[in-house]
Formats: structure tokens, C-alpha cells, sequence
């Protein structure tokens, strides 16, 4: 029996959502087995942790982890500082060195971002797997280095070797044991912990007062597709409990500090009212434009027959925000209500201003002033709209 706790704790790893327990439960049948492993994962999904962690949990975790990023090594050097080279080489090698592979010897090596290795040293590296064996640069003596590699990519390695940018031999030796990472957005049950503990871990390092997110600000979270991942979420999180100091964090804020930070409304995030009006505007476009896309996507699925996932087919919306006339569907019963995808098409842009308008007005007791300071727009534009919308408010007729 594999004990998922303990590797938990070792790893750093956050998640209880069945994908990240079979990932952890890999990671102990396979740690302590001399074989290479390559993981594969979106980027920011964990795969960095993950390597390191089965070094940990590997019996060669007195040894030393060697961690080369490929893709940070100009092409024309990679191949000494992963096999060293001879004094005389090439123009500067004034010494003999070793390279990674003996800097990594009884120890392991994390070969990062393995799809962007140039194609010919990829021959080399399949040789150092398959025998063990490499030459310096530049020398003609054959030497061994006893490592474990352990290589990740965020690229489908599959579709680069169909591609012809990388070995199919290479390939093949490498996937036997794979390890894929989902994306966050296919975990969101894990969110929760992971918002905890990183809120803690930072809050605690750094000082700050936490006192929790609500759940609605969790839920927003969950409604977002985080294509950075983990790392997104965790610099997010960050960022807030900095600029939110002291405060429990609401969904509000979550939204409010969400959407700058992606440059495009989600599809699934509730609309921001705060901004200036233009701005607003472009994003309520964009939003149509994506649920259009949305709905078409679902339509093809449909066709298809493949799954469709519905969180992601429903624009959500706080129950402020509901239009007259618009359908709404309830989530979870909850106070947030969401426009169903059937009704768009049937929700103008002149639909959502007006309401807008309609609700800040009520909310400020009819100030026009903040009305207008809030909606980001000039009194002079928001009385004309009014006049426009048919918002005067009706004098009561004197006697
Ligand atoms: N499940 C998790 N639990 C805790 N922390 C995580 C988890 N997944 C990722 N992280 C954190 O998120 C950040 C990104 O993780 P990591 O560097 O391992 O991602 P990566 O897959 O290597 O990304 P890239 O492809 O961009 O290099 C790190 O700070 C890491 O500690
Ligand atoms: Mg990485």
C-alpha cells in the first residue's frame, strides 16, 4: 500500500481531488524504481515539484538534483554543459570540464523543458539512457555517468516527433512511465486547499493579517479557468491578501482584481461594473463574443456526441446584475444566478446599461453624482442616458 500522506507532505503537494491522488500514488510506486520518467502538464500545473519530490522519495535522494532548463540554454552550448567538454574544444574551453550529466553521477537529473533540446543532441541523450554512456565535447574518450533522468515538457511530445521536431526513438524510451498533470481548471475541488495553505504559507512569511476568503469569493474562483494554473492562482493570491491587506476577502474583490490581471473578461466571471464605461463596454463585446463561441462549441459537441462540460457553458452573474425578461438559472441554490446560455441573443448591451444604471442609481438613494462617479462616466453622459432609458424618476405631482 502506497501511503498517500506521507508523500503528500515530502512532495509539498497540494490536492485531494482523485487525478491528484493518482498522481501522488505514481509518484511512490515509481520513485523508488531506477527508471526514467518523463511528466507532462500545462505549464504551472506542478510538474517541477513533482520531479523534485521523486528525487526525494527515490534512494538516490542523498545525491545531488541536477535541474537544467533546456529551453534557457542557447542551442549552441547545450551539448557541453550537459557532457562537458575538452581544454581546446572549441574557442574559450581553456580547461577540461565536466558537464551536468557527471555533476548529476549517483544522483538524478530534471531535464525541464525537454521538447525545446535541439535535435541532435536528442541522439545523445538517448544514448546516455540506453547505455549510460556520453563523450566531453571535443574528446574521444567514452565515459559513464550512473543518473536517473527524470524529463518534463509542457509541449505534446507526441505531435513535436510527428512534427519532426523530435526523436520518435527518444520519444518512445521516454513516455514507458509518463506522469500527466492535469490542469487546474479540470481540478477545481482542489482550489480550496490550495487557497488555504498558500494563503498561510504567505501570510505567515510575510506578516500580513489573513482572515479567510467567503465562500462566494471561492466559488469566483472556481469559475475561472486559470490557464496558468497553479502558479496563477498562487501569484493571485498573493497579490490579493497584499492589496485587500487585513480584510476577509470577498468575491468582489476577487473579481475586481481578477480581471486586470487576465486582459479579457471570462467567459465565467461575473461582469465588473466599475470601470469606466468604455471600457466596460468593449468587455461586455467580448463577452458576448464568447459565449457565442461557447454556445458554438457546445452545439458542436453535441453534434459530436462528445461530453460537454455545462460549468463552463453558462455565464455567471451575481443576482444584482439579473436583467427583467433574461433567464436565470440558480447555481446551487445560491445567491448567484447565472444568464443561461439559451438567453443570449436575447440581452442587448443596451439591456445590460440600462440595468446597470437602473440598480447603482437605487443603490446610491438616486445620487446622480456618485452614480455617475461609480459607472465611470461624466454626469452630463449619465442624465442623458437616463432621459434616454426612461429612468426619470416619476415627481410626485404636487397639489
Ligand atoms: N499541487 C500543488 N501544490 C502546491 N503547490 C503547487 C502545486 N502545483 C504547483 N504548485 C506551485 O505552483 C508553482 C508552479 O509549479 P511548477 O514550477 O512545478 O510548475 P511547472 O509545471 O514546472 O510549470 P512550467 O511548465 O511553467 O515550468 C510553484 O510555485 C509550485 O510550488
Ligand atoms: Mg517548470
Amino acid at each position: 500500500m502506497i501511503d498517500l500522506d506521507r508523500i503528500r507532505k515530502i512532495s509539498g503537494l497540494i490536492g485531494y481531488s482523485e487525478v491528484i491522488e493518482q498522481v501522488l500514488e505514481m509518484m511512490g510506486q515509481i520513485a523508488p524504481v531506477d527508471i526514467s520518467v518523463l511528466i507532462t502538464g500545462e505549464s504551472g500545473t506542478g510538474k517541477e515539484i513533482v520531479a523534485r519530490a521523486i528525487h526525494k522519495l527515490s534512494r538516490r535522494s542523498s545525491q545531488s538534483l541536477v535541474i537544467v532548463n533546456c529551453g534557457a540554454i542557447p542551442a549552441g552550448i547545450i551539448e557541453s554543459e550537459l557532457f562537458g567538454y575538452k581544454k581546446g574544444a572549441f574557442t574559450g574551453a581553456g580547461e577540461d570540464r565536466k558537464g551536468y550529466f557527471e555533476e548529476a553521477n549517483r544522483g538524478t537529473i530534471f531535464l525541464d523543458e525537454i521538447g525545446e533540446m535541439p535535435y541532435e543532441t536528442q541522439v545523445k541523450l538517448l544514448r546516455v539512457l540506453e547505455t549510460g554512456e556520453f563523450m566531453r565535447v571535443g574528446d574521444a574518450q567514452t565515459r559513464r555517468s550512473d543518473v536517473r533522468v527524470i524529463a518534463a515538457s509542457n509541449k505534446n511530445l507526441f505531435e513535436e516527433s510527428n512534427k519532426g521536431n523530435f526523436r520518435k526513438d527518444l520519444y518512445y524510451r521516454l513516455r514507458t512511465v509518463t506522469i500527466d498533470i492535469p490542469a487546474l481548471r479540470f481540478r477545481l475541488e482542489d482550489v480550496d486547499d490550495l487557497v488555504d495553505r498558500f494563503s498561510l504559507q504567505f501570510s505567515r512569511t510575510n506578516d500580513l493579517p489573513y482572515r479567510g476568503f467567503t465562500s462566494d469569493a471561492i466559488k469566483v474562483l472556481k469559475q475561472y479557468d486559470w490557464p496558468g494554473n497553479v502558479r496563477e492562482l498562487k501569484n493571485f493570491i498573493e497579490s490579493i491578501l497584499i492589496l485587500e491587506r487585513g480584510n476577509k476577502i470577498s468575491s468582489d474583490m476577487v473579481i475586481k482584481h481578477l480581471t486586470p490581471q487576465i486582459g479579457r473578461p471570462s467567459p465565467n466571471l461575473p461582469v465588473v461594473i466599475d470601470k469606466s464605461s468604455e471600457q466596460a463596454e468593449r468587455e461586455l463585446i467580448l463577452q458576448q463574443l464568447l459565449f457565442l463561441r461557447q454556445d458554438m462549441r457546445d452545439i458542436k459537441s453535441l453534434l459530436t456526441g462528445s461530453e460537454i462540460d455545462v460549468s463552463r457553458s453558462i455565464a455567471y452573474l451575481p443576482s444584482e446584475l439579473a436583467i427583467p425578461g433574461i433567464k436565470l438559472e440558480s447555481i446551487d441554490g445560491e445567491d448567484t444566478k447565472a444568464i443561461m446560455s439559451s438567453a443570449i441573443g436575447d440581452v442587448s448591451m443596451k439591456d445590460l446599461e440600462r440595468e446597470i444604471i437602473r440598480r447603482t442609481l437605487k443603490k446610491f438613494n438616486n445620487s446622480r453624482r456618485k452614480t455617475a462617479e461609480i459607472l465611470g462616466m461624466s454626469e452630463r453622459s449619465l442624465y442623458r442616458k437616463i432621459n434616454n432609458y426612461g429612468l426619470e424618476k416619476k415627481k410626485k405631482s404636487k397639489k
